[in-house]
């Protein structure tokens, strides 16, 4: 029997892109009939214990999620060993985990849109900068990343 998945979402601040991949995977798992166990971390730990950007929990209220009670946190080499998979949103944050990943680790890395036909190697844009436009577009991003995991992991059994 395999590992029930438990799959860690990684960006750099993780107060935008990875808590709404978290969520998004959360929904994509439910409607799917999974059980995988989701969290969220960023690579740097500049915002530790804050709540997600007001602009991420408010896309993620507008699209059905409630994200407001996630709280960011970086990640550490123990992630590598209690998750089956560990997605990151962009090249940097890949680079980074590669870097962090320790001997014994168990997790397999990707990016997000890795798992989107059409869209390997693709990053999923940091929004941080930008407008709420920029969310709506990381909403979509992270969704189509989501249901292509849920279908991977559906596939493997
Ligand atoms: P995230 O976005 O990596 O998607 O959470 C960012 C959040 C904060 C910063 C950069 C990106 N920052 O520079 O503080």
């Amino acid at each position: 029997m395999t590992d029930q998945p438990a799959v860690l979402f990684v960006c750099l601040g993780n107060i935008c892109r990875s808590p709404l991949a978290e969520a998004a995977f959360r929904g994509a798992a439910d409607r799917a009939g999974i059980l995988a166990t989701a969290d969220s971390a960023g690579t740097a730990g500049w915002h530790q214990d804050r709540a997600p950007d007001p602009r991420a929990q408010a896309i993620a209220r507008a699209r059905g999620a409630d994200i407001s009670q996630l709280r960011a946190r970086q990640v550490r080499s123990e992630d590598f060993r209690r998750f089956t998979h560990i997605v990151a949103m962009d090249h940097d944050n890949l680079s980074a985990l590669r870097a962090l990943r320790p001997d014994d680790a168990r997790a397999a890395l990707s990016l997000l849109l890795d798992h989107v036909p059409g869209r390997a190697g693709e990053a999923v844009a940091d929004p941080y900068y930008g407008d709420d436009a920029g969310f709506a577009g990381t909403w979509a991003d992270v969704s189509a990343g989501a249901e292509g995991l849920v279908r991977l992991l559906l596939a493997r059994g």
